[in-house]
């Protein structure tokens, strides 16, 4: 039996290398065929220094096939590394790596709107010089009615539909009792604004909920009037939603405040309809009297003011239980 001839050798090689080379799946099996085929004593380099060895009419066919195939074989070794590399350093069996995919995004949350609305709030009144404090949510009758001029059988108590603890206490129906336990505890003059949580027992709907917020404002001073309430509330309704919004003091009453004043806010977007943001007025002098203020020496005015009112008008939302829900298509549009 004599030796294959280089031509035998090359059909060889090109009907076997390829599917060899299918087979190959990690970096290591490539690399074996990388020497047995390709490498410095491969196969082809020895089908072409055994050139010498065979009838020189052969030759030139024999170096022809020898480098078609050798530059094919090189090609298709670099595809396949490619793929055999880019899949190594993953798990066993695990999908390989495609650098191509999309990354992934990390969602970030956003403020609640409620909160960014407090927050704006709050920001505008300390640059007019307020001083924000906070209030107990749970109070007593003192605090909640009495001091601020509504006795027991005062009719307003009927605006605040109350809810009552057993022993007596109640959780706060506005943020007014601050302006009590300041006053108790600070000599005027004095400039404050408290914001925090309030409860009424109104059940759940559109417009109201038995837990909403408030920010409260007090100025005690000896010249403090109502043009400059006035020009408080018109400056922060102007920064609040905007300097071409209009805005309008209408009378009301409320025990602790004499004249007291409701302000409306116009709105193109409701067709030019009027709607009520906040209750005002200059501080009644029971107030003073109940915290032991000198009547004679100090005037002030307060103004309150609900949050969720005031957030539904600002981005425009017509539902206030969706402050509520966490319903994340909702909270991520701010
Ligand atoms: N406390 C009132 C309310 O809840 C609002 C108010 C505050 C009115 C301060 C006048 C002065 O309706």
């Amino acid at each position: 039996m004599s030796l294959p001839s280089p031509l035998e050798l090359l059909d060889q090689l090109e009907s076997e290398a390829p599917a060899e080379l299918e087979d190959c799946t990690s970096p290591e099996e490539l690399e074996d065929y990388r020497v047995k085929y390709l490498g410095r004593s491969g196969m082809l380099r020895q089908i072409l220094s055994s050139i010498g060895e065979i009838p020189s009419e052969q030759r030139p066919q024999v170096g022809k096939r020898a480098n078609a195939l050798k530059q094919k074989l090189s090609k298709k070794f670099e595809q396949k590394q490619g793929k055999v590399s880019s899949s190594s350093g993953s798990e066993e069996g695990a999908p390989p790596f495609d650098p191509t995919l999309p990354g992934r995004v990390n969602s970030r949350g956003s403020k609640h709107p409620l909160n960014l609305a407090l927050e704006r709030i709050v920001e505008i009144f300390e640059r007019m010089g307020y001083t924000t404090v906070e209030g107990p949510e749970i109070e007593t009758d003192f605090y909640n009615f009495e001091a601020l001029n509504i006795p027991a059988d005062h009719p307003a108590r009927d605006m605040h539909d109350t809810l009552y603890l057993e022993d007596g206490r109640l959780l706060r129906t506005h943020t007014s009792p601050v302006q009590v336990h300041v006053m108790e505890a600070e000599k005027p003059p004095l400039q404050i604004i408290a914001p925090g949580r309030t409860f009424r027992r109104d059940a759940a709907d559109m417009s109201h909920s038995p837990v909403f917020h408030q920010v409260e404002g007090l100025w005690v001073d000896r010249q403090a009037t109502f043009a400059d309430l006035k020009g408080t509330l018109e400056l922060f309704v102007h920064r609040f939603f905007g300097p071409e919004t209009r805005l309008r003091f209408r009378p009301s009453y409320f025990p602790f405040t004499e004249p007291s004043a409701e302000v409306d806010i116009q709105f193109e977007e409701a067709g030019g309809e009027w709607l009520e943001i906040l209750g005002a007025g200059m501080v009644d002098p029971e107030v003073f009297k109940a915290v032991g203020y000198d009547t004679d020496r100090w005037q002030g005015f307060a103004f309150g003011m609900g949050v969720e009112r005031l957030a539904m008008l600002k981005y425009g939302i017509d539902n206030l239980q969706l402050f509520y829900e966490n319903d994340l298509r909702f909270l991520n549009q701010f």
